[in-house]
């Protein structure tokens, strides 16, 4: 790394600082982690270099027997991960998978049914600020107010109701489980695609510590950096592979088409360009880590740490949306404690505790002020927080809560923080490539 130093030592010193913030801060924003050094490193190669449009075998540009072994490695064991018949690798990101699972099932103007952005949702779930509420019809359902769980008796009279053409699945702040079958059960009666986007909750769900999609949902999509801990990035799974007698992109040859040719199609050169071929040799380091029994037992803990977070609010007096958690995320309702999610989120921020501010479930606040706070435990778990010093986060976390405006507690807090941390060793390099 010697080479970025002396040639830009603006963007070296830039890194540098950004690393030592990870090294001492209780990194607890729920979508996040701390991918491997072997995960870096295959990022920061000449594979950057190459242009691969089209897939391994049919590419549009010479040159590529190298990156076709990389993704072929890619796709496989992505399969084997989560037992999968089909996989593309290829998304940039978790909104443009998301995007090719749009192009491939829906017309524009068609209605699609999703989780509330205000009840949990994604923004890439029907939200009228993104492509998938101007370019489709949004419909949403959403969680009780009483319960804080997404009640299915509800789903199924809305989507008899609203009739979608496809019925989305997945969230980035909801922190239950959700019932597939129930789901399917809802999609066939009102003849619907069934799509889940388990991109918080990918990692967990390939360690088998929370409901299995893939049998039930026609199509899956999910990033590669969250709860899976490889680089950032996308991906979409098909668990049975159909033939995609709808029709939704009409077969331009006599043969129907299946769902993993027409979603092939929808990503490139329906969505996207070339494909990035060092982040999916990142990717295929990150399902081999996923593919180890070392990783099972990370997500055990993560489940483990989130529950243990859960009980201490709990003692605390804080009231929490859903009343616990069963996955890798809290979400903390403040309004009894009379602060808002942005007071919470700033001061925290001061105590070195990063936590982003979140809107609860029938919110009167503003996105921009909420009454929540989201807490995700799968960075600090990577690493190697258990149950013990969790319970210490909650207890930091609620010293500062209790009282925003002292920065002599807010800086007591923040040496506890690095002491912590220190504890903890992260990154060892000075910007860890
Ligand atoms: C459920 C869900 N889907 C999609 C995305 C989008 O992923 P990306 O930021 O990689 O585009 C996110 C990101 O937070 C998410 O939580």
């Amino acid at each position: 790394m010697n080479s970025l130093q002396f040639q830009d030592p603006a963007i070296f010193s830039a890194i540098k600082r950004e690393t030592e913030r990870q090294n001492h801060n209780f990194e607890l924003i729920a979508s996040e982690n701390f991918a491997s050094k072997a995960v870096m490193e295959a990022m920061g190669t000449t594979l950057t270099n190459k242009y691969a449009e089209g897939y391994p075998g049919k590419r549009y540009y010479g040159g590529c027997e190298v990156v076709d072994e990389i993704e072929d490695l890619a796709r496989e064991r992505a399969k084997r991960l989560y037992g999968a018949d089909w996989v593309n690798v290829q998304p940039h990101s978790g909104a443009t998978a998301n995007a090719a699972i749009y192009l491939s099932f829906m017309k524009p103007g068609e209605t699609l049914l999703g989780l509330d952005l205000a009840h949990g949702g994604h923004l890439t779930h029907g939200s009228p600020v993104n492509f998938s509420g101007i370019i489709y019809h949004p419909e949403f359902y959403g969680v009780e107010e009483a319960t804080g769980r997404i009640d299915m008796n509800k789903v199924r009279e809305k989507a008899l109701k609203v009739r979608p053409k496809m019925i989305s699945i997945g969230a980035s702040a909801y922190p239950r489980d959700f019932d597939y079958a129930a789901f399917r059960d809802i999609a066939n009666e009102v003849g619907a695609f069934l799509w889940m986007d388990m991109a918080h909750t990918a990692g967990l769900i390939a360690a088998g510590v929370l409901n299995d999609p893939l049998p039930y949902c026609d199509v899956i999509s999910t990033t590669t950096h969250k709860t899976l801990r490889g680089p950032r990035g996308g991906m979409i799974l098909i668990g049975k592979d159909k033939e995609n007698s709808l029709g939704y992109i009409a077969p331009k040859s006599g043969r129907t088409k299946l769902w993993s040719e027409v979603l092939d199609t929808s990503v490139f050169p329906g969505t996207q360009g070339g494909p990035l071929m060092h982040v999916i040799a990142a990717k295929a380091v990150a399902f081999e880590e996923a593919l180890k029994p070392s990783f099972t037992d990370y997500q055990k803990q993560v489940i483990r740490n989130a529950s243990a977070l859960a009980d201490v609010f709990k003692e605390k007096g804080y009231k929490l949306v859903s009343d616990g958690t069963e996955n890798h995320l809290i979400l903390v309702d403040l309004r009894s404690k009379g602060l808002t999610g942005k007071i919470a989120e700033e001061a925290l921020d001061r105590a070195s505790i990063t936590v982003n501010k979140n809107m609860v479930p029938f919110d009167t606040e503003s996105p921009f002020v909420t009454s929540g706070i989201r807490i995700g435990v799968p960075a600090m778990t990577t690493r190697g927080f258990s149950e013990e010093e969790f319970r210490r986060v909650a207890e930091l976390i609620d010293r500062v809560l209790m009282s925003p405006d002292n920065e002599e507690i807010i800086d007591m807090v923040r040496g506890d923080v690095r002491a912590l941390c220190n504890e903890f060793p992260l990154y060892e390099s000075s910007i860890a490539g």
